[in-house]
C-alpha cells in the first residue's frame, strides 16, 4: 500500500495532511532518508518524526479498564478509547471494543481492528470463559455456586436459562466467577438473582488470557502468542 495511505489509515492525519507531513520531510526511513507518497516501504522501516510507525492493521490489544469509563466511542462521559493516543480512534480499518465492559466495571478490556477476529472471540459458540472477581454487599449464603452451576437459573425479563457458570468463593464478600456466554449484565444480575449485589466488578481474564500486572488506565498491544492464548 503507498505511503499516504497507510499513513491516513492509521489516523495521523486526512490524505491532504499526510500528504502535507511528506511533503515536509517529516516521514522517513529507519536511516533517516525521506520517503514519498508514493514509496511502499515495510512497515517496520518508517518513522514519523523518528518515531516508529503505530502497528498494522490486524492489531489486537488489551486495555486494562478503570472503573467510570464507557466502551462507547461517542458517550458524554469519560471513554475507554480516550485512554488510547488520539489517532487510535480515526484508523481504518476502525478499531472495536470486543464486547463490552459496564462503566463501572474494571479489568480487562480486548480491542481490535479484525472483525473476524472479533465475532470468532464475542460468538455464543466459542463459550470463551470470562472471569469476573466480584466485591459484593451481602456475604454469601452458601448455595450460589449450585445455582450458577446448574444451568438452569433464569434471570429477571429472560426466557433462556443461563449456561453453567463457575464460582470460587474467595471470601465471604468476594467470588470469581466464570461465564462462558455475555448477556446484559450478566454477573450483576446473576448476583441479585441470589439475593446478593455487586460493589465492584473487574475482569481478571478472558479465554487463556490474563490481565496480569498491566497497571489501571494502560494497555499494550498482544503478540501472536498471547492471540493463541486466548483459545
Ligand atoms: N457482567 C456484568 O454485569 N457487567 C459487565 O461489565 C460484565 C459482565
Amino acid at each position: 500500500m503507498k505511503l499516504v495511505r497507510a499513513l491516513a489509515n492509521l489516523g495521523y492525519g486526512s490524505r491532504r495532511q499526510v500528504a502535507m507531513m511528506l511533503r515536509e520531510g517529516r516521514v522517513t526511513d529507519a536511516a533517516g532518508e525521506v520517503l514519498y507518497a508514493d514509496d511502499a516501504p515495510a512497515w517496520h522501516e518508517v518513522r514519523v518524526d523518528g518515531e516508529p510507525l503505530d502497528p498494522p492493521p490486524g492489531l489486537l490489544l488489551m486495555l486494562h479498564k478503570p472503573p467510570g469509563y464507557t466502551c462507547s466511542t461517542r458517550d458524554r462521559g469519560r471513554l475507554a478509547y480516550s485512554l488510547l493516543p488520539t489517532r487510535f480512534a480515526l484508523r481504518s480499518p476502525t478499531l472495536s471494543t470486543v464486547g463490552r465492559l459496564d462503566r463501572d466495571t474494571s479489568g480487562l478490556l480486548l480491542m481490535t481492528d479484525d472483525g473476524q477476529l472479533l465475532h470468532r472471540i464475542i460468538s455464543p459458540k466459542s463459550r470463551l470463559p470470562k472471569v469476573y472477581e466480584a466485591t459484593l454487599a451481602e456475604p454469601l449464603r452458601g448455595d450460589e455456586a449450585g445455582v450458577f452451576a446448574s444451568g438452569t437459573l433464569v434471570l429477571e425479563s429472560e426466557k433462556t436459562p443461563l449456561l453453567p457458570a463457575g464460582l470460587e468463593v474467595l471470601s465471604p464478600t468476594r467470588a470469581r466467577l466464570t461465564l462462558h456466554e455475555g448477556r446484559y449484565h450478566q454477573a450483576r444480575r446473576m448476583f441479585a438473582a441470589v439475593g446478593n449485589h455487586v460493589l465492584a466488578l473487574h475482569r481478571v481474564q478472558v479465554g487463556g488470557l490474563a490481565l496480569g500486572d498491566l497497571p489501571e488506565g494502560e494497555w499494550r498491544i498482544l503478540d501472536a502468542g498471547e492471540r493463541e492464548r486466548l483459545w
